[in-house]
């Protein structure tokens, strides 16, 4: 049974493989499937800075890539002040795929954890269902 403590470390220990010789800020991310197995990320930076991407979606497209869909939880961590914020672009790809409710665990190295929902992190987001 994974607890969401596991997921915290599991998002902590990640960052040791983020790819950050640029902005020098490892970020890591686990995300947990309905089927109870654990997906895991952490930012890749580029020369060419912008190319870069964020922990959050590369764990997200790395479990979409391997046909999972349904989402139960996931964690972020930095080594932030506060519980690490998500950035804007990644908050819209965590509105494609997770219900308005799951919990999202933002931390930090001493654990300061503030679970939030993406209907808290980004309210009236544009949705599938907004297309013609
Ligand atoms: N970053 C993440 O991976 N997730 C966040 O929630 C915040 C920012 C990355 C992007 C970039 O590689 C580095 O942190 C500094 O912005």
């Amino acid at each position: 049974m994974v607890t969401t403590n596991n997921l915290l470390e599991e998002a902590i220990n990640m960052r040791n493989k983020a790819y950050v010789p640029y902005s020098e800020f490892p970020v890591g991310a686990a995300l947990l499937t309905k089927s109870g197995k654990i997906y895991t990320g952490c930012n890749i930076e580029n020369a060419s800075y912008p190319v870069s991407c964020c922990a959050e979606r590369v764990v997200i497209f790395k479990a979409i890539s391997e046909g999972e869909i349904d989402f139960v939880e996931m964690a972020v961590a930095a080594d932030t002040t506060r519980p690490v914020p998500p950035c804007g672009s990644c908050r819209q790809v965590m509105s494609e795929f997770f219900s308005r409710t799951m919990h999202i665990h933002l931390t930090n190295l001493n654990k300061d954890t503030k679970t939030v929902s993406i209907e808290d992190l980004l309210p009236f987001s544009f949705q599938p269902n907004d297309l013609p």
